[in-house]
This record gives structure tokens, C-alpha cells and sequence, in this order.
């Protein structure tokens, strides 16, 4: 017998395919209409995040039956799993507890015999000492002078978060300039480097193996860069590096003491809550990468505890398991109504198809449903003014998460008043379409009797599509840790759901080994 459930052996899959077809046929307008309370049902708050799907093509049986599907995969014990470290990544036999880099309170939580709680918290206490050391100038460069620019060289896991977390939080930076360096074209590391002086530029070599050639390749660049001025001695002074691998660290000639620590019960794409983030921590001071930490854990919370009904990722993973499996969406859009969240679709396009881009089931069988979506998206407003035509007019079903916040940074109420209502507006317009009576009086109304026949096809909309959305109170770095964290939760449900392997990533490495042999 099979250790793992098949999604489409259970009873709520096969009544879910029957509530599809029901659907077909019902506009989300009605749903509305039959349900003055739907948006009120179909909200959930923690803390000052408002989540809201009442935007979706489901009835109140849809929701029951996800509800259903979600017990019978044995969710709730998957996620029990998760947080009491088993090593439910079975492939690479490892534990998965992203979860414990953001709990500040002692666990009891061990792998291998190992207690975790103390790991963590003793490399949280290096990160802060180091990160205020820095900041403060009292750690120097090798000429004795404080160090004005960090550079972050990794990639993938190592580098998208902290990318995206530097830009997205840049309101609350300080004096320090972060600068990221990933890509193996040598035209981008050189970009940066020229930009520097070696005397005060600090590298953070960040690379859970230390055996990733992209991020090799560019701190040996870096090291030559910074011996062409300054002397062997210097490179204490100016590397540091965050990694699994202590032997190749040393090997590669940065001090034991300059090393910081990862696990290898922390994915990359998972690990920017540990020493990951020590870019974040030197950029915006310890006290902010530990709120956004504490985000995170708040989030970490609602999953473990809240009821499944009222479970923000449990709902977000099964609505796209929903559409996946039952309407056939093959992806899905991710729109930050915020410019500084500019790199969060990248870093969730890792987080998603990473992890969830998989055929092969948790029992080592092919699987004949369909597992991940592709996740695109780019802020608005604008997203609207490039690819949302094919959202609102196209003929595939595209879900969107649209994520908002009711106060702006600056407090420029004038720019924030037009972008919110923007981001209200897409939303009724993806749900409410324009039916041709509307389109017919509009024309009217403007004058163009004329074109009323030429045009009226092509200026009705549908409606009927559907969104998620997301409003916080303001973009602070408790509120990022929280979205990235509910984000991370709804991959879990969804592998869950799918029975697959969230935590491993097989499918990178067959290019890997095609591209060292060509090199
Ligand atoms: O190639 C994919 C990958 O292994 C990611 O999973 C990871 O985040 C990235 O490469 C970087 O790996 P490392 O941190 O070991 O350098």
C-alpha cells in the first residue's frame, strides 16, 4: 500500500469535478448577488493583514469540499510534520524548519539528536553583534576605515530574498549601501565593483553548499578585485560568508570566525530567515530584520493553530489546487500594488516552481494531474498598463493576488489615493466585466452612436475572473515576513494537496552538469 494519499483517489476529489461543472455555468456576479455577506464570509484578518477571496469562482460547497480534500490527504498531520522537524523532504532524507529561524522561544525541536532552538538563537546573537559591529563603524576595513558598502554575492535562495527584501524595505535603510551580485555574467560583477572603493566594501558570500559556480566564481572575482589594491591580510577584514560548508569557506581563505552558519534542514529558497539575511540585518539594522522575523512567526502561528476555514494559507493553496486541477488555470499572477516590491515575483517564482514544479508523486510514481502553475507579475500600476489586457480579455483563466497597503510610506496621500483606487478598480473590473448594454449606454453617452456596431464586441468584458485580495495596514518588515511566510505555507499546502516533494529541486541540476562540461 501507498505511504502517501492521491489527491484523486479521495471522495472530494470526484465531487469537486462535479462542482466544477456545476460552476461553469454561474457568473461571480450571482454569487455576489445570492450572498450580501459574501465578502464579509470570505474574509480573513490577522493582525492589520485583511485577506479577501470572495472574489473566486467557488459556492459555500467548493470551499466544504476543499475543506474535505485538505482532511483527506491528512493536511493537518502534514503540517504538524512540518513544524516538529520530521524529514518530510523524503528524497534528501532532511527535516524542513524554516519555520524555527523565526520562533523566539525555545522549542525542544532536535534533528538528529541535535536540539535546533539553541543553533538558531546562537546564530541570531552572531548576526546581530556582527550586523551592529558593522553599522556602528567599529568594524573597520584593513586601512582602518568603516565600511560604507555591503555586497551580497549569491544566487537563487542566497540572493533573491535578500534582494527583494533590501529593495522592498529601503524606506527603513540605513547609512550602508547593499549591492548584489548573482549572475556569472562578469559584465554584471564588474558593474558593481567599479562603483566601489575597496578600503570600506564588506562581501557576504552567501551559498548553503559553497559549491554553487555562479557565486564561486564571482567571490574569487571579488578577492581578486580587492588583492589588486589591498594585501592578503585584508581579506578578513572585508569577507564573510554564510554557508553549510565550513571546510570549502576556509578553503576558499575566509576566516572560521568570519563564517556564519546554515543547516541543511533549511531549503535556499527558504533560509533568508537565518544568516541568509545578514545583508538585511547590516542594511536595515538587526531590529528591523528581527520584526520581519516576527512577522513571519505571526504567520507561522495562524497556520499552525487557526482552523482550516479560516486558515489564510490553507485557503490561498487550496483555491489554486482548485483552479489548477478543476478549471484548468495554468498560472498564476501576483500584483504588489507598492514600486518597492518590484523583486517579490521573482523571489516567489523561485518559492512556487522550485518547489512545486514536480511530476513525480511522494510514492515515486508518475503523476497524471496537473502540479504547479507559473507565477508571473510585476507591480501595478504598472502591470495594468502591459499585461493585464490578457488577464481581463484573454481566453485563459489567470487567478491574480492583488497586495495592497492603506497608508503609504512617505505619506503622500495624493499619489497613494490614486494608486489604491487603481487597485480597488482591477479587481471589480476583473470580477464585474462590462455586459453590452453598458458598453452600448457608454458609447452613447460619449457620442460615438457611430461605432456602437464596430466596436461593441470588442469593448464587452466578461467578468468572472478571479482574485485574491491582500490589504495591509503599511509595508513595514513585520508586515514582508508575514506575506512571504503565508506565501511559503500555501506552497506546503499545495504539495501537500498534490503529494509531492515541495523540498528538493532534482530538476536544476541536469543543466548544471550539461554546462561544467561544456565549460
Ligand atoms: O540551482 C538551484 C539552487 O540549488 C537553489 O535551490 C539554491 O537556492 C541556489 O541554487 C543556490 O545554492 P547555494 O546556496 O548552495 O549556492
Amino acid at each position: 500500500m501507498s505511504k502517501y494519499i492521491n489527491p484523486t483517489q479521495t471522495a472530494a476529489w470526484s465531487a469537486l469535478k462535479a462542482n466544477a461543472i456545476e460552476l461553469q455555468k454561474v457568473h461571480m456576479n450571482d454569487l455576489f448577488k445570492s450572498n450580501p455577506n459574501r465578502k464579509k464570509d470570505c474574509s480573513i484578518q490577522i493582525d492589520s493583514l485583511l485577506f479577501d477571496y470572495s472574489k473566486n469562482l467557488i459556492n459555500p460547497q467548493t470551499k466544504e469540499l476543499l475543506l474535505q480534500l485538505a482532511n483527506e490527504v491528512q493536511l493537518k498531520e502534514s503540517i504538524q510534520q512540518l513544524f516538529s522537524g520530521e524529514k518530510i523532504n523524503m528524497t534528501e532524507q532532511r527535516a524542513v524548519l524554516h519555520t524555527a529561524l523565526r520562533d523566539f522561544k525555545y522549542s525542544g525541536i532536535k534533528v538528529d539528536d541535535v536540539a535546533v532552538y539553541p543553533l538558531v538563537n546562537d546564530a541570531r546573537n552572531q548576526v546581530k553583534s556582527f550586523s551592529e559591529k558593522v553599522i556602528s563603524g567599529t568594524w573597520k576595513g584593513y586601512s582602518g576605515k568603516a565600511i560604507t558598502d555591503v555586497v551580497n554575492i549569491g544566487i537563487g535562495g542566497s540572493d533573491l530574498g535578500p534582494q527583494m527584501v533590501m529593495e522592498a524595505l529601503s524606506f527603513y535603510q540605513n547609512h550602508l549601501k547593499v549591492h548584489f551580485i548573482s549572475n556569472v555574467d562578469g559584465d554584471a560583477a564588474h558593474a558593481v565593483l567599479k562603483k566601489l572603493n575597496p578600503e570600506t566594501t564588506l562581501f557576504v558570500v552567501v551559498s548553503k553548499t559553497f559549491t554553487t559556480i555562479e557565486t564561486l566564481t564571482n567571490a574569487t572575482t571579488c578577492k581578486n578585485w580587492l588583492m589588486q589594491t589591498a594585501p592578503e591580510s585584508a581579506v578578513k577584514n572585508h569577507f564573510v560568508a554564510v554557508s553549510t560548508n565550513l571546510k570549502a569557506i576556509s578553503e576558499f581563505g575566509i576566516d572560521a570566525e568570519n563564517a556564519f552558519p546554515m543547516w541543511d534542514w533549511v531549503g535556499g529558497r527558504f533560509s533568508m530567515w537565518s544568516a541568509v539575511g545578514l545583508a538585511i540585518a547590516l542594511g536595515l539594522g538587526y531590529d528591523h530584520f528581527e520584526q520581519f522575523l516576527q512577522g513571519a512567526h505571526a504567520a507561522d502561528t495562524h497556520f499552525q493553530n487557526a482552523d482550516f476555514s479560516q486558515n489564510i494559507p490553507v485557503i490561498m493553496g487550496l483555491l489554486t489546487v482548485w483552479y489548477t486541477n478543476f478549471r484548468d488555470v495554468k498560472a498564476e499572477t501576483i500584483l504588489p500594488y507598492a514600486e518597492s516590491l518590484n523583486k517579490l515575483v521573482a523571489y516567489l517564482q523561485q518559492l512556487f516552481m522550485e518547489s512545486n514544479g514536480k511530476s513525480v508523486d511522494r510514492n515515486g510514481e508518475k503523476i497524471d494531474y496537473q502540479t504547479g502553475t507559473v507565477i508571473f507579475g510585476a507591480p501595478g500600476s504598472n502591470s495594468q498598463h502591459s499585461f493585464m489586457q490578457h488577464i481581463h480579455q484573454g481566453t485563459q483563466l489567470v487567478p491574480a493576488d492583488f497586495i495592497g497597503f492603506e497608508q503609504p510610506l512617505y505619506g503622500d496621500m495624493h499619489h497613494h489615493k490614486i494608486l489604491m483606487a487603481n487597485f480597488q478598480a482591477q479587481t471589480m473590473a476583473l470580477q464585474e466585466g462590462k455586459s453590452a448594454d453598458a458598453v452600448h449606454l457608454t458609447m452613447k453617452m460619449e457620442g460615438k452612436e457611430n461605432d456602437i456596431n464596430r466596436l461593441l464586441p470588442y469593448k464587452i468584458f466578461e467578468g468572472n475572473r478571479v482574485s485574491n485580495t491582500l490589504l495591509f495596514n503599511k509595508l513595514t518588515p513585520y508586515a514582508l515576513g508575514m506575506l512571504i511566510a503565508l506565501y511559503e505555507h500555501k506552497v506546503f499546502v499545495e504539495g501537500v494537496v498534490w503529494n509531492i516533494n515541495s523540498f528538493d529541486q532534482f530538476g536544476v541540476e541536469l543543466g548544471k552538469e550539461m554546462a561544467k562540461k561544456l565549460g
